[in-house]
């Protein structure tokens, strides 16, 4: 078998959580179903409340320490949970988070904003709608530079912490995933996941296939974050493989994602579907998803069930990213959906 431990103990690593992450049955919420419904819970990893951006933090702050960075910054939408979790583990190691949103300052700070504010991150808002252009190497460039002008000196995170580097993070919850099925004796299994920047999606896929492992995965689209998303995947599932010494490419074409149709209207605005899917979620199992992301992935799983395409002997995974925070931004939720 590929060793993938080794090759991954090459990489420096600041842990932020216990693994492996529970994976647990939703009983009532799969009876109607007819299906096997489980849930991985990456929600509750790492400090500040947590979320998937733990995996992805612990290789990047571990290159920031190495890198001797006094200070980080990222970017991300108002209620970006990897600028809140960036800012929380930067104050835990003793650096300077400073996160960028392209948006006017909101006249209330809440959800992830609040937690930002609390942990003192220096929150810069510039007000021109991300430059108008959805191309992710754009506008990190445009961040960059920004932030070289205005913060000096500092370990750059792009959005989402979308490098090959943090989706290692990824590539062990894979190994993580694929012992637990194994353990547990699972078939025919697919693991669904919200896809924003696509580096959770992109580390799955690097990892099930190093593993040569049985566990399908399928990403779900939550805001048509960039142009030729399924290409940049693709591009970083090879880089993922790359990095651990192996070469294989990916093609677009073979990129397990649905896009646009479970977006709602658009990134970051939660959709009466997914207000929907979240409020079940919470009725039949007691469990928080969140309105941008998990929630409209979530509306998506439960939509492609009820349209059966899965098969019935079937045992789907959501992997439960986080994001609760969110939750605290947008009453509507309960108004509506
Ligand atoms: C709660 C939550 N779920 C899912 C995602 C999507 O992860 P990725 O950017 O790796 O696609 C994010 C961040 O973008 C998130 O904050």
């Amino acid at each position: 078998m590929f060793d993938l431990h080794n090759r991954l103990a090459k990489f420096p690593r600041r842990a932020l959580a216990n693994y492996p992450t529970p994976l647990e049955p939703m009983p009532h919420l799969a009876a109607p179903t007819g299906s096997a419904i489980w849930i991985k819970r990456d929600d509750g990893i790492g400090p500040a409340m947590g979320g998937n951006k733990a995996r992805k933090l612990e290789f990047l702050m571990a290159d920031a320490v190495q890198r001797g960075a006094r200070k980080v910054v990222t970017f991300g939408g108002l209620q970006s949970n990897h600028a809140r979790m960036t800012a929380a583990v930067a104050r835990q190691i003793g650096i300077e988070p400073h996160i960028f949103y392209f948006a006017k300052r909101p006249r209330e700070m809440t959800g992830n904003l609040l937690l930002n504010a609390i942990l003192d991150a220096k929150m810069h808002f510039i007000p021109f709608g991300g430059a108008g252009r959805n191309d992710l190497q754009f506008t990190n460039r445009l961040v960059r530079l920004l932030a070289r002008m205005i913060v000096g000196n500092a370990y750059f995170i792009p959005v989402g912490g979308h490098t090959a580097l943090g989706c290692l993070g990824y590539v062990i919850g894979a190994a993580e995933i694929h012992a637990q099925v194994q353990s547990l004796g699972l078939r025919e299994v697919t693991i669904v996941t919200a896809v924003g920047t696509g580096g959770t999606l992109a580390g799955l896929l690097a990892g099930f296939a190093l593993l040569d492992s049985p566990v399908r995965v399928l990403g779900i689209d939550i805001g048509k974050l960039w142009t030729n998303c399924p290409a940049d995947i693709a591009r970083l599932a090879g880089e993922i493989c790359a990095m651990l010494g192996d070469r294989r490419a990916f093609t677009a074409r073979a990129v397990p994602i649905i896009e646009d149709r479970y977006c709602g209207d658009v990134y970051g605005v939660p959709s009466p579907a997914g207000n929907a899917a979240l409020r079940r979620v919470a009725e039949c199992e007691g469990i928080f998803l969140d309105p941008i992301y998990t929630g409209k992935a979530m509306a998506g799983l439960l939509d492609l069930i009820a349209q059966g395409k899965f098969a019935r002997d079937a045992n789907v995974i959501f992997l439960h990213t986080g994001g609760s925070p969110g939750l605290f931004a947008f009453p509507e939720i309960i108004g509506r959906g």
